[in-house]
């Protein structure tokens, strides 16, 4: 019989290896997502001071013992041991592991915001910049289904050059209440500030829309905390839902009807408030935890609702409203062209141009994963630019992540100076 030639296969490169700092929900969710792509990347170690969810941790992803550590500063003390990690600590926590970990020759895939301060954002793009690293960060928007089609549409000049466009973010009332009241971003000190914490995500998506070679020239921004203060608690409410409320069974807040009266425990956001799911571990967490206080009492700092203008070169200009004052949540945006119009409700994309009194409607499936898919794509997407050393296939790295925190930055010293901000006024 004649033998066929046969061209030798290159070897399989090996799986990346990476380290999750922060195995929260978060951090056990990219681990999840890395292990989906297991000819790319591999989980070998960890760091997590809460001793249930470290141990969970390294259980399901057999994690080495030489590999544990309690808290991301444990880790960085010892010498390079992976290729990668995954920075998926809170707000507060980026900074110090980021440089930390460039600096040891680490490349990064980073959660969102950056940093806290933009000295921080500058440090770690710094720290990129001199080790040729690779970094990713975790600006879900751009990667989404539904809004990289939106861009997509724009790139094409469908609706032609664009004059103006308006993002609304409905954070919910219910999200608000976990979150950015009884939750880790409902106190300025312990986080960061709502327009960091949530809407980084929205301002960097419209500057990243009109793109970089139009750059945003100034912004102004107003907003306050006006609802969810101890000046608007009912009569008689105890500082927890589970101290006898007289307007709990009626309260659309109720942490009982949250957390422990709820179809899955597993499911966020009832999941968040412990990790034994049992209704008694969710009624004690209640009992004594954050996600128990009454919404009217607790330490939140944080505006509930905001609003912000930005100028950008070419005239361009575009308005953003956050608000915690909605039923459901998701984001609306409408973008006007010299051509046409194009409006994005998350689930289906219209396009109207002028003169043929037509809209043009393109309905989009939905795709399973956090964030639209989202998240699955900034890990594929970073892992991939691991093997081959080319991060032009991240859509937010370093350099892109630093441009758009500088705009949130302005935003917010304009909200609190009652003055607009040039971004050029930013860059000192
Ligand atoms: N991209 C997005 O859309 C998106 C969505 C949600 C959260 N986030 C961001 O992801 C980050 C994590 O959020 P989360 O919801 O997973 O919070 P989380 O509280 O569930 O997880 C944070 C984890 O960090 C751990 N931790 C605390 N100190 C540590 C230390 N010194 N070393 C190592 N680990 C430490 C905590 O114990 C916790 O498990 C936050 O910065 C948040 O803003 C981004």
């Amino acid at each position: 019989m004649k033998k066929t030639a046969t061209t030798a296969r290159p070897p399989t490169p090996a799986p990346k290896t990476v380290a999750i700092l922060g195995a929260g929900g978060r951090g056990a969710g990219f681990a999840h997502l890395i292990r989906d792509f297991r000819l790319l990347g591999r989980v070998v170690a960890v760091a997590e001071p809460r001793d249930d969810y470290r141990a969970a941790f390294v259980k399901e992803h057999r994690v080495a013992a030489g590999k544990v550590f309690k808290r991301w500063q444990d880790f960085v003390k010892k010498p390079k041991l992976c290729d990668a990690v995954v920075i998926s600590t809170m707000d507060r926590d980026h900074a110090g592991p980021a440089v930390a970990c460039l600096n040891l020759g680490y490349d990064v895939l980073l959660e969102k915001p950056m940093a806290t301060s933009l000295a921080d954002c500058r440090a770690i793009e710094d720290a990129q910049r001199r080790r040729g690293a690779i970094v990713g960060v975790c600006h879900s928007l751009r990667y989404n289904k539904g809004f990289r089609k939106v861009k997509e549409l724009l790139d094409s000049g469908v609706i032609g050059r664009i004059m103006s466009l308006d993002l609304l973010e409905q954070v919910a009332y219910g999200h608000q209440a976990h979150s950015f009241v009884r939750g880790n971003w409902g106190n300025e000190g312990r986080s960061t500030f709502m327009l960091m914490s949530k809407c980084c995500h929205d301002i960097d998506y419209i500057a990243y829309l009109i793109g970089k070679d139009k750059p945003c020239l100034r912004v102004s921004s107003f907003g306050h905390l006006s609802h969810f203060t101890r000046a608007n608690a009912p009569a008689g409410s105890p500082e927890r839902c589970t101290d006898g409320c007289p307007v709990e069974a009626t309260c659309p807040y109720s942490a009982i009807k949250t957390y422990v009266q709820v179809e899955n425990r597993h499911w966020w956001p009832a999941s968040v408030c412990s990790h034994d799911h049992s209704a008694e571990a969710h009624l004690e967490a209640i009992r004594k935890g954050p996600y128990g206080r009454c919404v009217y009492r607790c330490d939140n700092d944080v505006v509930d609702h905001q609003v912000v203008s930005l100028e950008f070169a070419q005239d361009i200009t575009a308005t953003f409203t956050m608000t915690a004052f909605t039923q459901g949540g998701g984001r609306k945006l409408r973008i006007h062209g010299d051509k046409g119009e194009l409006l994005f409700d998350e689930s289906r994309i219209t396009v109207k141009t002028f003169g043929d009194n037509n809209g043009h409607e393109i309905t989009l499936g939905r795709e399973n994963g956090g964030h639209g898919g989202g998240d699955s794509r900034v890990v594929r997407e970073w892992l991939q630019a691991l093997h081959s050393r080319d991060d032009s296939g991240i859509v937010a790295n370093a350099q892109e992540a630093l441009r758009t925190h500088t705009i949130v930055f302005a935003a917010e010293r304009s909200r609190r100076e009652g003055r607009m901000m040039a971004i050029a006024d930013m860059r000192g």
